[in-house]
């Protein structure tokens, strides 16, 4: 019974917290998380949602300490190295959001040969959410409107976001125990249902996620209209 969300977003929160309580350094939080996610997001498209958002570094995050930002820019070029033929033998499309020119530039350009590499996926998108503020990316596309000089409708609007592309996710998980948004998704979440889960995100398993999936099947998504029948 129930629907299958065609948009899954994930705050991916918690790989701190789950390397302290083992003594471990931070960073190895960070490196358990990555090995999570690829293995999430391969389970999400196996389901069949059509578009995964992960949320792996938001605009505040890089305010963090020069070591914890290495290391996890160290992840991060792992991943595109390792991860890119996957995603396009396994016909799926990369893409980046955020402002990535605050990243280190041989990040950048391993994003963009990614998103050049996997462009023909048909079967889904892999949104990775870096150096991502919804925030930010609210200003900015008010910006462009106001550049192009002439008002927009909601549609327009939406478009004119980085996930202008893709339809506003239907589930928006947090793992890592906090209740909030943390900039992710304002806009796009206005009617996505909600799923939080108090398990670190290391420690977040498909089976967490099929959970989470079977909430959302029993949601009643009424959108202010008053449920018939
Ligand atoms: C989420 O884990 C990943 C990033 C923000 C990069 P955290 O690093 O926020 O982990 P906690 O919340 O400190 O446990
Ligand atoms: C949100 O987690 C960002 C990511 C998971 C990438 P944070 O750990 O940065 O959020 P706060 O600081 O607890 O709100
Ligand atoms: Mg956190």
């Amino acid at each position: 019974m129930g629907e299958l969300p065609r948009h899954v977003a994930v705050i991916m929160d918690g790989n701190g917290r789950w390397a302290q309580k083992r003594l471990l350094p931070r960073s190895a939080g960070h490196a358990a998380g990555l090995k999570r996610m690829i293995a999430l997001s391969e389970y999400l498209f196996r389901r069949g949602v059509e578009v995964v958002t992960l949320y792996a570094l938001s605009q505040e995050n890089l305010s963090r300490s020069e070591e914890e930002l290495s290391a996890l820019f160290a992840l991060f070029r792992q991943y595109f190295a390792g991860s890119v033929e996957r995603l396009a033998k396994n016909d799926l499309r990369l893409d980046v959001i955020g402002d990535t020119s605050l990243l280190p530039e041989d990040i950048l350009s391993l994003i963009e040969s990614g998103k050049e590499r996997t462009k023909e996926g048909g079967r889904g998108t892999l949104v990775l959410a870096i150096a991502y503020g919804a925030r930010q990316d609210i200003v900015s596309a008010v910006n462009r409107a106001v550049r192009a000089g002439k008002e927009v409708t909601e549609g327009e609007f939406s478009a004119l976001l980085s996930t202008g592309a893709y339809p506003p996710p239907d589930l928006l998980v947090r793992t890592g125990k906090e209740k909030r948004l943390s900039n992710f998704l304002l806009f796009e979440s206005a009617y996505a249902e909600l799923y939080f889960s108090d398990k670190m995100f290391p420690d977040f398993s498909d089976a967490d996620m099929e959970r989470a999936l079977g909430d959302y099947a029993t949601r009643d998504r009424r959108y202010g209209k008053v449920k018939t029948q």
